[in-house]
């Protein structure tokens, strides 16, 4: 065994500093060795909590304790039971851990909340809650997390957890950067992840996962698209057969219990999830099972009429479509108002031809679909506000349409180009899902069929329409409060990477999303610049962390992608960068 002092500059040379994600906005380490105990107390304004194995019990209420509670329980079992000995973060062969010494460890971590939370604090507008932290480690061994709300302390308990590793030679669990002194608090408050539902059924276990690492990576909210054109998975009780006609298969729905434990599972991990059923395109799946409410229902060519097959859109100027909308409304809606402050009405890829072939409508001209599209969407929001939640939609309900929004609703922008910063000079409440930058579908070739011939000449070689794939770099490199002025930036709430399914299902959707959804999530949490020098932090400071955190994905069980291989994790960042 080497004595200490030689393996604490060993530990300086090899082991990437502040390997935490996303990075706080404060932070100072030392290089001492500190072990922890596995029997550690663990405080909440002064009462103990209790240890590993808790859940909240299931309700629609939420209490702070019980939801602190669950997230000590969580990240003790993190620590202790899904850490990694980090050997493929150091040069190979090399004797890069510490000398087990147990008598220098925390026993202890103190966790005052300093505010109290509110309602609001379980199913938050952004802004609604401060969700910044104290971590302090001193080199002894004493913890203390402070936060105004129990979100905060949240984030700390996790920052906590992402310091210590497992040790090979047995039970042995330490970090080697004490003393740690972290300030820290989001740049963004929705920092999300958009999931589609409906063009491949995703598994309620893998929307729970996904929230799992979603916390890990301080992102707080998950839209989930839950229906679309080609499939209707979600139950509501009130119009049975829009599941019962419209899911892939009776076992790929949701009930109202799934939605309940999803709401749940996210208000306990400071995830708040947002549906959207998106109107009044890219529905035409309740063709199926209620007729006279849809029209273009897989018309062709489909080119003209919808962006991907199936077709069908709400036919506009039909009173049967409200009273059918007033319906799914008064049974989803108060299933979602205890856990969300949030209802996304959809609103993207509108086809004029679609109201051509209404019988009712009879024209394709946006002058004299605009004002029922209006009326319509002000029919859904009245709706979604008498429920006590605040809309969304995409953007092209202002860009493309120009139609008049509360003060209250977020648009969400995908078209990328200046469409967030105009919209955000023009007073919107602006979500980044910029699909330049935040698609993690694109980029992997078609997923529709060519018809025989000589397609292999024509469309060869077959790239999709976003191409291409948007790699960990190419998403850390922006920000979407980049080039826009200071009083309109406040306009931005944040962003979201989106996970279109036509080719993601259980098979693939954790190395779809991770760890590219972790790129975004530090850049919303602590933006992408070294605050050092102002310049865009250097990705030799980045990838080992990335990295790491990536080995911590795969600890707790998400199969996250390598963004590297060994060779470059076993040596410094500097041994795998272009030679230029
Ligand atoms: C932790 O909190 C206790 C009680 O407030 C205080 O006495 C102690 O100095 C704090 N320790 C650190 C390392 O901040
Ligand atoms: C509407 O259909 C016509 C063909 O009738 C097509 O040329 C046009 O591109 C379509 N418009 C849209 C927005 O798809
Ligand atoms: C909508 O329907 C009404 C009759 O129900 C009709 O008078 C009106 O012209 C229609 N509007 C459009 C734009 O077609
Ligand atoms: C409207 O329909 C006409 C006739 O089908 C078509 O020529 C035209 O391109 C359509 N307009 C738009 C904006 O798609
Ligand atoms: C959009 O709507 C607003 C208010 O209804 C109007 O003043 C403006 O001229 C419209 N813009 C366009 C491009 O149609
Ligand atoms: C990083 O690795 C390269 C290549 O193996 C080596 O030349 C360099 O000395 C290393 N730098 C540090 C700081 O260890």
């Amino acid at each position: 065994m080497l004595p200490k002092a030689i393996l604490a500059i060993a530990a300086l040379a090899f082991s990437p500093a502040n390997a935490l994600w996303p990075i706080p906005q404060k932070i100072s380490t030392g290089d001492s060795v500190l072990f922890i105990d596995q029997a550690v107390k663990v405080t909440y304004n002064g009462q103990l909590i209790l240890p590993i194995g808790y859940t909240p019990p299931p309700s629609s209420h939420f209490d702070s304790k019980q939801i602190v509670q669950g997230a000590v329980s969580r990240t003790l079992q993190s620590i202790f039971q899904t850490n990694y000995v980090p050997w493929k973060l150091h040069p190979r062969n090399s004797n890069f851990e510490p000398r087990v010494a147990p008598q220098n460890r925390i026993q202890s971590i103190a966790i005052q909340q300093t505010g109290k939370d509110t309602t609001q604090t379980f199913k938050p507008r952004a802004g609604d809650v401060d969700e910044s932290y104290t971590l302090t480690v001193s080199k002894n061994g004493q913890v203390n997390i402070s936060a105004k709300s129990s979100t905060g302390v949240l984030h700390a308990l996790e920052t906590f957890s992402q310091l210590f590793y497992k040790h090979s030679a047995g039970p042995f669990y330490y970090t080697t950067q004490a003393p740690v002194s972290i300030q820290d608090a989001p740049k963004y408050p929705h920092r999300g992840i958009m999931l589609d539902l409906a063009r491949n059924y995703q598994t309620i276990d893998d929307i729970k996962r996904t929230i799992d690492a979603m916390s890990w990576n301080k992102l707080n909210r998950l839209h989930l698209h839950i229906t679309d054109s080609q499939s209707w998975p979600l139950v509501i009780p009130s119009l049975p057969k829009l599941s019962q006609a419209g899911a892939y298969h009776p076992s790929l729905v949701y009930t109202p219990s799934d939605l309940a434990s999803i709401f749940q599972y996210g208000v306990s991990r400071g995830v708040e999830v947002i549906t959207e059923i998106d109107m009044p395109g890219h529905i035409g799946v309740i063709e199926l099972a209620y007729s006279d409410l849809i029209v273009a229902y897989e018309q062709m060519p489909y080119q003209d009429y919808c962006a991907e097959p199936p077709c069908g859109a709400f036919s506009m100027n039909n009173t049967k479509v409200y009273s059918f909308l007033d319906t799914l409304f008064n049974d989803l809606l108060p299933r979602i108002s205890p856990y969300s402050s949030y209802f996304h009405t959809g609103g993207d890829e509108l086809n004029v031809n679609d109201s051509e072939l209404d019988p009712r409508i009879r024209s394709n001209d946006t002058a004299v679909l605009q004002p029922l599209l209006q009326k319509f969407i002000n029919f859904a929001h009245s709706k979604v506000r008498a429920a006590g939640l605040s809309p969304f939609v995409w953007e092209e309900m202002v860009t493309t349409w120009n139609l008049t929004l509360g003060s209250d609703t977020v648009v969400q922008s995908w078209l990328g180009g200046d469409a967030v910063k105009n919209l955000a000079e023009s007073g919107h409440k602006v979500i980044d899902t910029d699909y330049n930058f935040y698609y993690l579908d694109c980029g992997r070739g078609q997923w529709v069929n060519f018809p025989p011939g000589n397609s292999y000449t024509t469309y060869y070689p077959f790239n999709d329409w976003c191409q291409p794939t948007k790699n960990w770099r190419l998403i850390y490199s922006h920000d979407p409060a980049t080039g826009v002025s200071a009083s309109a930036a406040k306009n931005i709430l944040g962003g979201e990477v989106a996970v279109w399914s036509e080719m993601i299902d259980a098979a693939n959707l954790d190395n779809i999303i991770w760890p590219r959804a972790s790129a975004a999530g530090e850049v919303w949490w602590s933006g992408n610049a070294d605050p050092a020098t102002g310049q865009q932090r250097s990705q030799l400071d980045v990838v080992p962390r990335l990295n790491e955190f990536r080995e911590r994905l795969l600890a707790r069980g998400v199969s996250a992608m390598p963004i590297q291989m060994t060779y470059c994790t076993q040596l410094n960042a500097t041994a795998c960068t272009l030679f230029t």
